[in-house]
């Protein structure tokens, strides 16, 4: 784990060391946790993501990994990405997660969420409960306001036919959950935080996995 801004630590790696980019960036949302009030309770909110103040955009990210070596078109997938969609370049498929399996209407929280990948898959869907604290799977508490399952990031891993012993990037890495499905499924894990609190979560659940 490295503890900084992604974009100024990438550029230091030795050309070729990343053979797949699979992450959950900031989608630029202003995304808090419990922003809204029940009744008389008001919800305890969670503090801001990093960045997410503003919109993201992909490019940085795309454009050095294919400058860096066009001899090589590495995996990517970026989750969250129907609200940057405008600025992710043709081509590539979104990933449908469904987090609500069926759930729907009756849910305050969103049924799905959007993930784009480089590689020309077959359209798919991820189905897995994960809404508010029912979380399939899952025991103990909440470790990142924007916690993806394991399961999601392992699965994404397979469909983006990513090598067992490949080197695997997470520059958005918040609580360490790509890390985990790495170590978990065979692969190694580069990741990158800048929040302290969430490099701390990480590194720790990474050594624990
Ligand atoms: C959407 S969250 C990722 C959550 C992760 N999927 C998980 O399961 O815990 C994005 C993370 O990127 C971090 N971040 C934002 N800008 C960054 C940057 N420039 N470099 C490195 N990390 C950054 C934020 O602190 C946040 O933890």
């Amino acid at each position: 784990m490295y503890r900084g801004n992604c974009l100024d630590i990438i550029p230091t790696l030795p050309k070729g060391s990343i053979d797949a980019v699979i992450t959950d960036p900031p989608y630029g949302i202003g995304f808090v946790y419990g922003a809204s009030k029940t009744g008389k309770f008001e919800i305890k909110k969670s503090a801001p993501i990093l960045g997410d103040d503003k919109p993201f955009d992909p490019m940085p990210l795309l454009n050095f990994f294919n400058s860096a070596d066009p001899d090589r078109s590495i995996p990517f997938a970026l989750c969250g990405a129907d609200h940057y969609k405008t600025r992710l370049p043709e081509g590539g498929r979104f990933i449908c997660f469904d987090k609500s399996c069926g759930g729907g209407a009756a849910s305050t929280f969103p049924d799905a969420e959007f993930i784009w990948t480089n590689r020309k898959n077959a359209r798919s869907i991820f189905r897995w409960v994960w809404q508010g604290c029912v979380r399939q799977g899952a025991t103990g508490n909440r470790l990142h306001v924007s916690e993806k399952p394991v399961e999601l990031m392992a699965w994404l891993l397979e469909h983006c036919r990513v090598k067992l012993g490949s080197n695997v990037l997470d520059p958005y890495a918040g609580s360490g959950t790509t890390g985990v499905a790495c170590l978990r499924t065979g692969r190694r894990f580069i990741g990158m935080e800048l929040d302290p609190g969430n490099f701390e979560i990480a590194c720790k659940r990474i050594e624990e996995k």
